[in-house]
């Protein structure tokens, strides 16, 4: 009786009856597991933010606190280490489970007329989970964090024009330190969360306002006769989440997240490797060397990208599953070999020599970092910021406090 009269009262306030229609309106007939991808993405990104908005009540991102911090969350924290490995893992599953799902998409060309922009917004979507991956790899603040975001740096500083301002943009000056670790904080929990909710919204709202495409083996009749969304695929992608989120709590309980030593900036001996989602292009660099940099580093990657955002207006063959496209099925597959094998490679290759490069000059105190040193005997906590006070603005300052 109770439940029957709050029913009525929503029902009278909200259009309840027509979300519930909407969602029982059928699926596409031939739907397959496959087509819980994206829900499972979804799950991982919801994921994310809850152990991330965990860890952030220990965690403080500043060169002197980090390192401790986390040692903290691992050592002494209630499930601290757990939570942790989680948020770590489940960052690794994010990117296999979305490359994954970005691979359904291509295998049954979901990606075709008039789903042009939900691709679009997918792809925008995989950089921002890469973003996450890069920003959050400093935060640590451990040997592997400074010397993989010093390389990570000082690639994007070869991009022609824009590089040295994007560089300097992203260590918050002309070194990495304090700035540079705010920064990356306030990018991996601030700015892409908002971004990635906001274009998750907008991606589903173009799923659902076209419609799942099924797979290409559905007749225009049977575009419609599915399973209804609500209850039987929400059933199932629900199930998948459980099995997901079980094995994720598995590989946090039983293998620890790697923690080095606290960052040396002086450890020219460092090896650096990214995480493992990026060491493609980590490897790609080594093929480029001296004057032909630049190909490894931005066109290459920017070509690529730039490809990948814009292939369904490249692509405009007639729908069909991905074994029937000779063309796309070449290319699709020379891809993914060839990071395969590149990752491969980059995973148990020695060290890298562009990277090498980056690390003398970081470790060889140039004038800059002399005087910085100079400054933080005087002031210390101040000198780490580029913006310093002149002589003259810290006169003006004492005289209008008298
Ligand atoms: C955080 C990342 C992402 C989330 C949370 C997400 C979520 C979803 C969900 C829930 C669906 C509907 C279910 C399904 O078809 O699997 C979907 C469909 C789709 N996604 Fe994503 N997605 C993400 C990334 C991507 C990427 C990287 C691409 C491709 C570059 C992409 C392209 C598409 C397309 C074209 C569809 C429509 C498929 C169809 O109608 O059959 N998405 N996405």
């Amino acid at each position: 009786m109770r439940y029957a009269g709050i029913k009525q009262f929503l029902n009278e306030r909200l259009p309840l009856e027509a979300l519930d229609t909407h969602l029982r309106k059928p699926l596409p007939k031939h739907i397959n597991l496959l087509f819980s991808l994206g829900s499972l993405a979804m799950f991982l990104l919801l994921l994310q933010a809850a152990t991330g908005a965990f860890l952030a009540f220990y965690y403080s991102p500043s060169p002197e606190h980090a390192h401790n911090a986390v040692t903290y969350i691992s050592e002494e924290v209630p499930f601290g280490a757990f939570v942790r490995g989680l948020h770590h893992w489940g960052a690794s599953a994010m990117v296999i489970i979305v490359v994954l799902h970005l691979l359904r998409v291509v295998l049954y060309s979901s990606y075709k007329a008039p789903r042009e922009l939900t691709w679009i917004f997918g792809v925008l979507l995989l950089l921002i989970v890469l973003g996450f991956g890069f920003t959050g790899y400093l935060l640590p603040w451990d040997e592997k964090a400074y010397w993989a975001t010093v390389v990570g740096v000082e690639i994007a500083s070869t991009a022609p024009g824009l590089g040295d301002f994007v560089a300097k943009v992203m260590r918050g000056g002309s070194e990495i330190g304090a700035v540079t670790l705010s920064r990356f904080y306030a990018l991996h929990t601030i700015w892409l969360p908002w971004l990635a909710f906001g274009l998750v919204g907008v991606h589903l709202f173009f799923v659902r306002y076209y419609g799942s495409s099924g797979t290409p083996k559905n007749t225009p009749e049977e575009m419609k006769t599915g399973k209804p969304f609500y209850p039987h695929q929400v059933f199932e992608d629900v199930v998948g989440m459980l099995i997901l989120f079980v094995i994720l709590a598995a590989v946090a309980l039983f293998v620890p997240v790697p923690l080095e030593d606290v960052a040396d900036p002086t450890n020219a001996d460092y090896d650096p490797r990214p995480e493992w989602y990026f060491l493609f292009l980590f490897q790609l660099l080594k093929y480029f060397q001296g004057p032909f940099e630049i190909i490894g580093t931005f066109v290459i990657p920017t070509v690529g990208m730039l490809l990948l955002l814009f292939l369904p207006f490249i692509d405009r063959s007639e729908r069909a599953v991905l074994w029937k496209r000779p063309i796309a099925l070449t290319v699709t597959s020379l891809c993914v070999v060839g990071i395969v094998v590149l990752t491969i490679l980059g995973g148990t290759s020695k060290k890298l020599e562009t990277a090498d490069a980056a690390l003398q000059e970081t470790s060889q105190p140039t004038e800059q970092t002399q005087e910085t040193a100079e400054t933080e005997e005087i002031e210390e906590g101040e000198a780490v910021f580029d913006f310093q006070l002149t002589e003259e603005e810290i006169e003006g300052a004492k005289a209008v406090e008298e």
